[in-house]
């Protein structure tokens, strides 16, 4: 409206030219325990922004630099704006110079606001937006906007609306441009859904073969993909457990690529179950057959229908494919849909009851909060809910979000199992509306549950910054990893068993703390964990069962508390040892309280002091979270 704004990925700015820009808008969320998000690409093709990402990291102090990959998950994304009336010349730009030097008043001329997306579910909700929001003010940036939280549980569309608005109001105060702006036009525009059907529509291609779907995949979200196939799927569960946790065992077809260290993860684009897929294209009025390959055309200035050559970009950004492969490989039809595209159903219901509730689900407000929240429905379930919406493909085609790689800790060792790599997967059932309505499988749990050795799983590796073994080899560990938590541990184990068997110590402290329901049903690796212990490779090992018929309820935590309280505190304050927690975030809280108690008890620390120490073993890295919601 009154900006000549540029939206772009970090890894894609060359955060030199900060300093000169007129405006910043920073939107980042948090994940973990209040740690960056990555940031997708390699800063590798961008040397002046690994130099300075460097010096900016090193004032905010954040978190140690200390690899590669810490550096390019800094900032998720930035909207630099130059108002058009005023837009200033860039300068020449001298990269070698000390930064510290000339940090004060860095960013004098800089107006910033910072936008934060996030889950109160987590601890330190929005943390790393408000690390980005001090740094810039203590730079001198000028703050236009007091710091902005999207709750990913609540209203996070709505709160991002809201402080755009304001935002927007008052850069145009700061930059004096009430006059040249209508704010409601402006306003209005956060609301629209940008699609006008006329403008698109969906025709048979000419290309009559499907294109390969892990290439279009790595071309749509711009990563190296590698495609795996199954070797081998384990349930480690009983079968009176009537649940599934599974091993996967994947073979890399490339092996020079997927390289990876314990401790890292792996990114898999799942594909959407095939019953839903079914059920949706049934659903859309002027739906092809399975076997034609269809087209997404969009119309261009001159109104002439394009498509099919730019499938990475805005608008045209799906290949020639089936209904069918579009659905399956490419668009996300599991997450509630959006408001937005609710509102677009409204309008193209012809039942009016439907439509006003659409409409009013559409505004994004508390209706809309409570429904998506109890039913979290998927997109088969929204259209039966309003069977009169007269959906085309061309809507979908163009409105649903891409679908997003899920990530698993890895959990095996390269060394073990050259040319292999293992995920243990929690297969994912739940029933919506607190037990009473439909089953929801999770996405890409059941497909991995579901996938034949002739399928291609299109995977890539994710470097897991502060998750890696002690770099001192000899420096003592304990692992706590309840329930799916053990995943990287058995990366641990087996690199150690590998150490062992290439000359290693056996005299080493490796400590396993695991916890689940009865040791009959969900007691996983059991067997690996007792053949590790004779190899030398773990040397404890505690069990803490919560459901076990006759014996109080146990968790990890419990376990520490009431019996290893000593061993733990000698391991970490006399042997400066390494504490490892994998699992869900309540519990890594959980464990991280118990483990403040135990210094408190065995160190005579004040719960002051305890605060300091456990800073001190994060910035040293010897405190170790890989958590998950
Ligand atoms: P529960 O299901 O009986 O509550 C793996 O999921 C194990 O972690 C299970 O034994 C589970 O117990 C336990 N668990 C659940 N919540 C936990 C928490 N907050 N802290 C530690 N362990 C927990």
């Amino acid at each position: 409206h009154a900006f000549d704004a540029k939206v772009v990925a970090m890894d894609q700015y060359d955060i030199c030219n900060l300093e000169y820009e007129s405006m910043l808008l920073v939107v980042t969320s948090t994940f973990g325990n209040g740690d960056p998000p990555e940031n997708g690409e390699d800063v590798n093709n961008q040397p002046n922004m690994a130099a300075s990402a460097k010096n900016y990291i090193n004032i905010l102090n954040y978190r140690k630099p200390r690899k590669r990959g810490v550096l390019r998950r800094r900032f998720q994304s930035v909207t630099t704006a130059t108002p058009i009336y005023r837009r200033v010349s860039s300068k020449q730009l001298d990269v070698s110079r000390d930064f510290d030097s000339v940090s004060q008043g860095l960013l004098a001329n800089v107006k910033f606001a910072v936008f934060g997306l996030g889950s109160r579910a987590y601890p330190h909700f929005c943390a790393f937006a408000h690390a980005v929001d001090t740094l810039l003010g203590e730079l001198e940036g000028e703050r236009v906007k007091e710091i902005g939280e999207g709750d990913e549980m609540c209203g996070q569309e709505e709160c991002f609306r809201n402080w755009a608005q304001q935002v927007f109001k008052a850069a145009c105060d700061t930059f004096c441009l009430q006059e040249e702006v209508n704010l409601e036009d402006a306003n209005a525009s956060l609301k629209s859904t940008k699609f006008d059907k006329s403008n698109f529509r969906v025709t048979v291609s000419d290309v009559q073969v499907e294109p390969n779907y892990v290439e279009t995949l790595s071309k749509m979200h711009r990563k190296k993909l590698s495609p795996c196939r199954l070797i081998r799927r384990k349930n480690l569960q009983s079968e009176k457990s009537g649940r599934s946790t599974i091993l996967i065992q994947l073979e890399k077809k490339n092996s020079d690529v997927l390289n990876f260290q314990p401790g890292d993860h792996l990114g898999i684009y799942p594909r959407n179950d095939p019953a839903l897929v079914k059920a949706l294209i049934s659903k859309i009025r002027d739906a092809t057959d399975d076997s034609t390959v269809v087209r997404l055309e969009v119309q261009d200035e001159k109104k002439t229908f394009i498509g099919n050559f730019k499938y990475w970009d805005a608008d045209t950004r799906l290949p020639s494919c089936t209904l069918t492969m579009a659905f399956s490989r490419f668009l996300d039809i599991t997450t509630p849909p959006t408001p937005q595209l609710l509102k677009l159903f409204s309008e193209c219901n012809v039942n009016e009851e439907q439509s006003t509730a659409l409409r009013i689900l559409g505004q994004g407000e508390s209706e809309y909060e409570d429904w998506k929240f109890s039913n979290n429905p998927n997109l088969v379930e929204v259209l039966n809910e309003f069977p009169s919406t007269q959906v085309d493909a061309s809507l979908l085609l163009k409105q649903l979000p891409l679908l997003q790689a899920r990530y698993y800790s890895i959990s095996s060792s390269p060394d073990v199992y050259p040319g292999e790599i293992h995920c243990t997967v929690s297969v994912v059932t739940y029933h919506t509306r607190g037990g009473d309505g439909p089953l929801h499988h999770g996405v890409c749990s059941s497909y991995l549950n579901s996938i034949t050795d002739e399928e291609e799983v299109p995977c890539f590796v994710r470097m897991a910054p502060t998750f890696h073994l002690p770099t001192k080899e000899d420096a003592p560990c304990i692992l706590v990893g309840p329930g799916t938590g053990i995943a990287p541990f058995r990366s641990f184990w087996q690199h150690r068993i590998s150490q062992i068997q290439k000359g290693a110590s056996k005299d080493r402290t490796m400590a396993l703390l695991f916890g689940c329901r009865n040791p009959q049903q969900d007691h996983l690796y059991k067997d690996e964990v007792e053949t590790a212990m004779k190899q030398g490779a773990i040397s404890h090992a505690y069990t803490a069962f919560s459901r076990e018929e006759g014996k109080p309820k146990q968790y990890v935590q419990d376990v520490i508390m009431n019996d290893i309280s000593e061993f733990v505190f000698d391991l970490i304050h006399t042997r400066n040892g390494h504490f490892y927690v994998c699992g869900d975030v309540t519990m890594a809280a959980e464990v991280h309280r118990t483990l403040k108690d135990v210094l408190c008890i065995n160190g005579g620390m004040t719960p002051e002091q305890v605060e300091e120490y456990i800073t001190a073993m994060k910035s040293e890295d010897r405190y170790h979270e890989d958590i998950f919601g």
